[in-house]
């Protein structure tokens, strides 16, 4: 028996490991060792350090609920999360497709049903917003009946999920296209916000020196038969953290600068954002293009 040591315990783990069955997960666990080792020999991890280390993702798992996922805001403050959907778009997102953007810790499944152009505010008040356009396929005809499901914070900048009662939903909803591929959704504007800091990541962020804040967006998931499900956001241009986001998810094409008087607008006098998703056939192959899921069906599963 050969004595082990820093660098052949490498070897020795992945040759344990050599009988996986499954070749995706061979070749995946066989690089995570490869780098997890490697960064513990980069970094010289002290015994202390790991046990931090445990400890840390022992509270993150202990912080989850059936309405919060501190794994996938973990995944998100490190660019695990925009690095996958960049990676996704780059291999299945086709031609003028609307690029992805996160789906977040604040998604649910099952949000109410809404006509053309109502509004998802039931409860919460502020200054109006719409947003309107129409979902296109590659050929850059409507896409009819498609559904938009939208959510976003509140004017105060919370998520439903986030108030004392996670059950009542407001500021999010489903709308579907119409026979020219046309959708309509009155809301309020939205705020930037902190992600959820009362945790072991935020607590991570503030020893980073971060400033923890998303610049305000509304988050729109777009699915129709036959296209590869859309999960985006639309951002607004005009804030402050519009190049810091501390979860990576903005790019160029999809910030926003609601104006009124725009044209096409159910309300022009109302501030409008006029703006056309774009939705690529789905590849036999596709699985899907969400990084992130409902909190209370990961709890489940
Ligand atoms: C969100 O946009 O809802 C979000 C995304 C990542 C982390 C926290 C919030
Ligand atoms: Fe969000």
């Amino acid at each position: 028996m050969a004595d082990l040591d820093e660098n052949s315990i490498t070897e020795a783990v992945i040759a344990q490991m050599s009988t996986t069955a499954d070749p995706r997960m061979k070749t995946v666990m066989e690089s995570l060792v490869r780098h997890l080792h490697g960064f513990a020999r980069e970094v010289r991890l002290t015994p202390d350090e790991w046990l931090q280390a445990i400890g840390f993702l022992t509270r993150t798992g202990q912080t989850c609920t059936p309405a919060r996922q501190e794994f996938i805001l973990l995944s998100d403050t490190l660019g695990l999360s925009r690095l996958v959907n960049l990676m996704d778009d780059k291999a299945n997102r086709m031609g003028d497709a609307t690029e992805a953007s996160l789906l977040g810790p604040f998604y649910r499944e099952a949000s109410p049903r809404f006509e053309m152009g109502e509004s998802i505010a039931k409860h919460a008040t502020g200054p109006e917003l719409i947003v309107f356009g129409r979902v296109l396929n590659e050929k850059g005809e409507g896409v009819a009946n498609a559904s938009v499901e939208v959510w976003q914070t509140d004017a105060e900048g919370y998520y439903d999920l986030q108030a004392q009662d996670p059950s009542q939903m407001d500021m999010r909803g489903q709308f579907r296209t119409d026979a020219e591929g046309r959708y309509a959704v009155r809301t309020l504007f939205p705020l930037g916000y902190y992600i959820p800091m009362d945790g072991p990541v935020g607590a991570m962020v503030t020893a980073q020196g971060r400033h923890g804040c998303r610049p305000a967006h509304i988050h729109m998931l777009i699915g129709a038969e036959g296209y590869r499900e859309l999960v985006t956001a639309l951002y607004l241009g005009n804030d402050q953290y519009i190049d810091s986001d501390v979860v990576f998810g903005v790019s160029e094409s999809l910030v926003v600068r609601p104006e009124t008087g725009v044209e096409g607008s159910p309300d022009p006098a109302v501030p409008s954002v006029r703006y056309d998703f774009h939705v690529a056939p789905r590849a036999a192959h596709d699985k899907t293009g969400r990084v992130g899921a409902d909190p209370s069906k990961i709890a489940a599963e």
